[in-house]
């Protein structure tokens, strides 16, 4: 028998660069909260998932609430986030028993297709580590601030073919995941997988999706409702 899957779904953060009242994780989309199209992504595309959703405290009694209203009726077990997404996954992770199989994804990625979830959690009953990724396609500059300037790092440049951008959900084997948040905090961990790899483990790598976008500004916003209304999307 496989690995029981779980996903923590990361909603926790408070959204200032949407420069919305309402955090961004449960603005509408399409009629209903982000956070909710995020989770129904998962449970849909594997029914067998067990939820974990990280929020903040002063919106946990709001998600009931909303859930309640909206008769979205979703086993969650709700865990209270922390001071940066590190310490938010850190609290989630005591909520997971060893042996399992966990998918860490931001609560801001509805638009996650059911294949990447299925594929992705497939990988990982090979590789104790599995992110996905999408090559950069701009071209890539390396610059300092300067007063209110932007100005350039002599010499400094960077060889596009070897930057890709990461995205979630990184998947991992329950136990590698718990060890590698035992590390003290560290400013450059802003995923797990560079948890991970500072911890030591190796990580493999499938490819992300353009539409996994993470929704933080408005203009995401406006994206994701352009991508919702394609005909070709579903
Ligand atoms: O702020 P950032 O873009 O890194 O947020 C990515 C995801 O992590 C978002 O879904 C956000 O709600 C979540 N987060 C969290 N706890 C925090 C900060 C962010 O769960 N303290």
């Amino acid at each position: 028998m496989g690995r029981k899957k779980y996903v923590i779904v990361m909603a926790a953060g408070s959204g200032t660069r949407m420069g919305s009242e309402l955090p961004k994780q449960f603005i509408e989309l399409d009629g209903k909260a982000i956070l909710q199209k995020t989770i129904e992504a998962f449970t849909q595309a594997c029914p067998d998932v067990s939820v974990v959703t990280v929020l903040p405290e002063a919106h946990m009694a709001y998600w009931r609430q909303y859930c309640l209203e909206r008769n979205f009726t979703c086993p969650q077990v709700l865990v209270k986030g922390g001071i940066t997404r590190f310490h938010s996954v850190r609290n989630a992770l005591e909520r997971i028993p060893e042996g399992a199989v966990v998918a860490v994804h931001d609560g801001v990625r509805p638009l996650i297709s059911q294949n990447l979830i299925r594929s992705i959690f497939e990988k990982a009953e090979t590789v104790p580590a599995v992110i996905p990724v999408i090559p950069c396609v701009d071209t890539m500059k390396v610059l300092e601030t300067c007063g209110d300037e932007l100005v350039t790092v002599p010499g400094a440049s960077v060889d596009r073919s070897m930057l890709f951008g990461a995205q979630t959900p990184q998947v991992f084997h329950s136990e590698v995941i718990k060890e590698a948040y035992s590390l003290a905090y560290d400013t450059s961990f802003t995923d797990d997988a560079s948890v991970v790899d500072k911890y030591g483990k190796n990580l493999s790598y499938v490819i992300g999706e353009r539409f996994n976008i993470k929704i933080t500004t408005q203009d995401d916003l406006l994206l994701a409702r352009a991508i919702l209304s394609l005909s070709s999307f579903s």
